[in-house]
């Protein structure tokens, strides 16, 4: 199932083999990524001509350097089909291994270490289909396309596009090293027809019009993240600008913009209505909110919520306070904080998790009881030691709830002082960065001594469900 394409192959003396590079090595996904590749920046244009098809047309150059030499170059890519690759802006041979989901690209010469190059893909076609791994949601990750439609009352609904793609979606619509060991910033440019506005993460830097009747709308993403938290939203939406929330890095302003759909019902929205509270409640535990921009896009199909980076992608079914402080809170914890591995992912949904109870808790209400539901569901549903083994442990129950347990667990055995205390030390010392359970216990010896250490290492470790502690 695979070609071989080349351009230019007077340009290259000998052709090396192209035999597979070793991937990240992934405990979940082995497949994933490439070993030593060290992507810097994506510079991504993709032109969404009919919104709501799935017919999509890119081109990307990466900026790339390694940390050991590297003879090819392995992207995860599935889907549109290449039609160009350059490297330093010169053709190169390629190949792609649809079977594999890889992009084989040989430079003229070996990626060195310290060294930078840039390589251009281009590509055009229907994106691949990634099944979540996680049998619990049936659902197709990476590039989702919603056809528009005819509501009986003669309303329409515009066709609209989205990126939804935890964990191992997004190379169904972008040649990427697609591991979140890997992070990137990106500029995103989204040529859409009129009538229609794209978005995406980070700070919208133009918004220009091009003859033809179509725009581009340009977005720079200028901290680090992982290739899953891209978000790419295209819909007749509703921009929604608020004040901006000081509680940056230094106390620098947030930008805040939401995006609903034309027609967005009144319910939906008052889901999002108290974002700059909650990003003062959390930036008190946390530290500072990691990026320049917070905000939503709304989607009409009924699917889980994703804390897509500086813009949350919140279905109409999931528009409730504690989910949209759940999606927040991962901005932190997942978006800035990234696991190095997947089966470390609990440190994503446990923090998150807990957000909620420390939401709660500052709307007056009993966190105690809450972290008692959650024993409740546990001792139901059975649990595991923190970190993960298969792909449908990545979001279970323990992930989740029992993530949120051993970060309780610890706040009771140092107390609200200390915890904050290691929280914030945790967001200073990791955050733009990734991170592995084991620095996590590392980091408790350090700042909260062997009893903050012990609560956690028993709630990450034991194979049986701790005693639930008890705030005093
Ligand atoms: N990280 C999401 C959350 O808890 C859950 C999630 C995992 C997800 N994979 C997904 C949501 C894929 C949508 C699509 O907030
Ligand atoms: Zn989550």
């Amino acid at each position: 199932m695979s070609q071989l394409q080349v351009a230019q192959v007077q340009d290259i003396p000998s052709l090396p083999p192209l035999q597979a590079a070793r991937t990240t090595g992934d405990s979940i996904f082995p497949a994933l990524g490439q070993l030593g590749l060290d992507v810097l920046n994506y510079d991504l244009t993709l032109t969404v001509a009919r919104p709501g098809t799935s017919e999509l047309r890119g081109e990307v150059t990466l900026t790339l350097t390694a940390t050991q030499p590297l003879a090819q170059i392995q992207l995860d890519f599935f889907g549109p089909t290449v039609s160009a690759v350059r490297w330093n802006g010169r053709p190169v041979v390629f190949r792609s291994d649809i079977a594999a989901q890889k992009l084989l690209v040989v430079p003229p010469a070996p990626l060195l270490p310290g060294v930078e190059a840039t390589l251009t893909v281009s590509y055009a076609g229907a994106p691949g289909i990634v099944r979540d791994p996680d049998f619990s949601y049936p659902l197709e990750l990476g590039w989702q396309s919603v056809p528009g439609d005819e509501a009986s009352a003669g309303a329409t609904r515009a066709g609209a596009n989205f990126t939804l793609s935890e964990p191992n979606g997004t190379h169904t619509f972008l040649p990427s090293n697609d591991h979140p060991s890997d992070k990137a910033t990106f500029t995103t440019r989204i040529t859409v027809p009129a009538g229609f506005t794209g978005a995406a993460s980070g700070v919208q830097v133009s918004q220009t019009e091009l003859e033809g009747g179509f725009q581009t709308f340009v977005f720079r993403q200028a901290q680090p993240i992982p290739t899953y938290a891209l978000a790419i939203h295209v819909n007749q939406f509703e921009r929604v600008e608020s004040p901006a929330v000081p509680v940056g890095v230094g106390g620098s302003p947030v930008q805040r913009r939401d995006y609903f759909p034309v027609g967005t019902a009144q319910p939906t929205r008052e889901a999002y209505a108290r974002t700059a509270e909650m990003l003062r409640v959390l930036s008190g535990w946390f530290g500072p909110y990691p990026f320049e921009a917070y905000g939503v896009a709304v989607v009409t199909p009924q699917l889980p919520a994703l804390e897509t980076a500086t813009l949350s992608t919140m279905p109409v079914t999931s528009s409730r306070e504690p989910v949209a402080l759940h999606e927040l809170a991962h901005q932190w914890f997942g978006n800035a904080i990234t696991p190095a591995d997947w089966s470390d992912v609990w440190l994503n949904e446990g923090f998150a998790t807990y957000a909620e109870l420390l939401w709660a808790e500052a709307q007056g209400q009993d966190g105690q009881a809450i972290a008692a539901r959650w024993m409740d569901t546990l001792n139901r549903r059975g649990t595991r030691p923190l970190v993960a083994r298969t792909p449908e442990q990545l979001f279970d129950t323990s992930a989740y709830q029992r993530g949120a347990l051993a970060l309780h667990a610890l706040r009771v055995a140092v107390g609200d002082d200390r915890f904050r205390a290691f929280l914030q030390a945790y967001t200073a010392r990791y955050s733009g960065g990734t991170v592995r359970t084991a620095d996590l216990l590392a980091l408790a010896q350090t700042q909260v001594g062997p009893e903050g250490e012990a609560a956690l290492k028993l709630w990450i470790e034991s194979p049986a469900l701790p005693a639930l502690p008890i705030l005093p």
